[in-house]
């Protein structure tokens, strides 16, 4: 009774050549839709005219976010489901591209590891809905732990014979953003300019800043507040918010670049499209570091080619080495929850 469903006039049509790339729009899902990131990201994914049709899903309210956003007058058609009848298969089906931010989001004293418990257990199922429903779209994630959340649906997706790791990658572009930012704010650059890779994970002593690589100098004091700053920025968010929820407007924002630079690799086939994500990686193979965060080149099947790290200062080198044994155990949290259930 309650999959609801609306249609907007203009839909672009949906075409694929024989490489892979769209050529006409694509279907875009979001899973978690209604959520406090879910709600302002469908709002900017409405504005992305590479998208034909945006598909809004969550366990509820969704009917009256598609309804609202459905009336902006761009030319994507809409549609909103909640789970009876089907709600999440039709929501899936046909997706080109599927983003999560589905989840319990932090209150302060709370690390993104303390969400684990709730938050595996909603991407474990959704991951086995798009594994059944839309086995070839490139799945993205927002929800945390982003350590083991990419873990989680990669597990998922081997149990299902459909792992492709070029098309699973978690949004880390709210550390980007953060740091791009706090970095102006100290230089009094134009923060739009600042480019500042954010390499390792996405909690706290994982997020490693290559602030050696801004061009900028710094003292070391600057250094080890920034460093800091970006790390833990999440955190400034939460004890404002006090209680209510953690960052939704930016990284919303974020996210929604985050999509925009993937569509501009899968539609428009651009070359040079660099993002930082969390993505199965074999930087650290040595250490048996499964996933890391570092410049990925984006392309019409996701991830197109992981970076080096390039070079580090003897900081940065630090902040490594205290990064990837925390990040280790967050990876195997996450496998082994899915090798463990059902
Ligand atoms: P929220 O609680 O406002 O929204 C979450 C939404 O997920 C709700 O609408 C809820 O109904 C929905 N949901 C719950 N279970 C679901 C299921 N099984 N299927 C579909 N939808 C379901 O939370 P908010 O603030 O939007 O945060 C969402 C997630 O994003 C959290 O895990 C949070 O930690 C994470 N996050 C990630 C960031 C990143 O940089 N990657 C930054 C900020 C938050």
């Amino acid at each position: 009774m309650f999959a609801f469903k609306l249609v907007n006039v203009g839909v672009a049509k949906r075409t694929f050549s024989s490489s892979a790339t769209v050529a006409n729009g694509v279907k875009v899902a979001v899973l978690g839709a209604a959520g406090g990131i879910g709600q302002p990201l469908s709002l900017l994914l409405k504005h992305n005219k590479s998208i034909s049709h945006l598909s809004l899903y969550d366990i509820v309210n969704t009917p009256g976010v598609a309804a609202d956003i459905s009336h902006i007058n761009t030319a994507s058609k809409v549609t909103g489901y909640v789970r009876e009848n089907d709600g999440l298969k039709l929501a899936l089906t046909d997706s080109d591209v599927i983003v999560i931010p589905a989840g319990v989001p932090r209150k302060p004293g709370m690390t993104r590891d303390d969400l684990f418990n709730t938050n595996a257990g909603i991407v474990k199922e959704l991951a086995v809905a798009a594994a059944e429903f839309a086995p070839k779209a490139i799945m993205t994630v927002i929800s945390n732990p982003v350590n083991s959340t990419v873990p989680i649906i990669s597990e998922v997706y081997k149990k299902y014979n459909i792992y492709d790791p070029r098309r699973i990658l978690g949004i880390t572009t709210l550390d980007v953003v953060r740091a791009s930012r706090f970095v102006s704010e100290l230089k009094g650059t134009d923060p739009s300019n600042e480019k500042v890779t954010v390499v390792g994970g996405h909690s706290g002593v994982t997020i490693i800043p290559l602030l050696s690589q801004t061009g900028h100098t710094f003292t070391d004091e600057e250094l080890k507040t920034l460093t800091h700053r970006i790390q833990f920025g999440g955190d400034e968010v939460v004890k404002a918010k006090a209680g209510t929820g953690s960052a939704t407007l930016s990284m919303a924002y974020a996210a929604s670049c985050f999509v925009d630079s993937l569509l501009r690799a899968m539609v428009k086939g651009e070359k040079g499209i660099i993002e930082p994500s969390y993505v199965k990686s074999n930087l650290f193979n040595s250490d048996n570091i499964e996933y890391f965060a570092s410049n990925v080149e984006l392309s019409a099947e996701g991830v197109g080619k992981v970076h080096p790290l390039g070079k580090l200062s003897a900081y940065e080198k630090d902040l490594l080495a205290a990064a990837l044994p925390e990040l280790k155990k967050n990876i195997a949290k996450g496998a082994e929850f899915v090798a463990n259930s059902k």
